[in-house]
């Protein structure tokens, strides 16, 4: 991919498609033209058959520690409301292809509210993820309230939320917020060992999965079986599926195609 962005670093390589934030001398702060590139970047990997799985990492010593504070500090309601402040984050929220985030160091506010974006998360042992909102006179405006209560549930969630505290990444580990937990020297290494893994998985059943996975965050149980059936007959549709089989049954390897 040719395209350069300001405030993010992007390539592509080997079937995963590269997301770096940065703005390292303010811990990757997200302003608004950040949050605009960071969606072009995933809706153009989505689009691009290379590639399978994005990567998104942060530069520097921190994933994002939250959205930029200069640029709101002077802000009003009415601008968000004329600006629809938080229209890109929806169409981050729905990107097709698994999206795989490397947290270092911090990963609060903002920050934290773009890695829940994600569909897997690694994190270095330093790392520390958070909600401090609350001490700007503010709370989470990107899905934080919504995506952190659905994942840890509601008691844990308000403590957090209230404090605006800093969480280690073990805790984070602990109550399922973040996949796996490696050391800092390895986290990029690690992070891509995954996105590649992913990358040779067939791309219909990784999207269908995610699509399915999501509805469940929305969806009322036997909604959400529906929901998942429908995917389920959706790839019997898909020329993975006959190869996927009939590699399972000739004893070989199967070249997926996506298609
Ligand atoms: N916005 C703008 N600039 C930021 C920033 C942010 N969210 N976070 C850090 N920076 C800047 C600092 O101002 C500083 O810039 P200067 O060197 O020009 O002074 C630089 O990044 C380095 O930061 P520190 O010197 O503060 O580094 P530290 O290691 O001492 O502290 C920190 C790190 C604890 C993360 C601290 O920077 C901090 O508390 N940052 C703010 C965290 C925060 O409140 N995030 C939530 C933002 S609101 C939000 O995200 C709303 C939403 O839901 C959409």
């Amino acid at each position: 991919m040719s395209k350069t962005y300001e405030f993010i670093n992007v390539h592509e390589q080997d079937g995963v498609g590269f997301v770096e934030l940065n703005r390292p001398k303010v811990l990757n702060a997200i302003n608004r033209v950040m949050v605009s590139e960071i969606l072009n970047a995933f809706e153009v990997f989505d689009q691009n058959d290379e590639v399978r799985v994005i990567m998104l990492t942060g530069k520097g010593r921190a994933f994002a520690a939250g959205a930029d504070i200069d640029e709101m500090a002077g802000d009003g309601a009415i601008d968000f409301e004329l600006l629809n402040q938080f229209a890109d984050w929806d169409r981050i929220a729905v990107v097709k292809k698994p999206i795989i985030g490397a947290i270092q160091g911090f990963a609060l506010g903002g920050g934290l509210e773009l890695a829940l974006c994600c569909d897997l998360l690694f994190a270095a042992d330093d790392a520390e993820i958070g909600f401090p909102e609350v001490n700007l006179g503010v709370m989470p405006g990107a899905g934080g309230t919504q995506r952190l209560t659905k994942l840890i549930g509601k008691t844990k969630a308000m403590e957090w939320l209230f404090t605006g505290e800093r969480m280690k990444a073990e805790e984070a580990c602990q109550l399922g917020i973040i996949n796996r937990v490696v050391s800092r020297e390895v986290l990029m290494e690690e992070t891509e060992r995954m996105a590649r893994k992913l990358a040779e998985k067939p791309p219909l059943s990784l999207r269908l999965i995610k699509e399915s996975v999501l509805k469940a965050m929305d969806y009322p149980l036997y909604e959400g079986m529906q929901y998942e059936r429908k995917n389920f007959y959706l790839l019997f549709a898909s020329e993975d599926q006959k190869e996927g089989m009939n590699a399972f049954i000739e004893k070989r390897k199967p070249n997926f195609k996506g298609k």
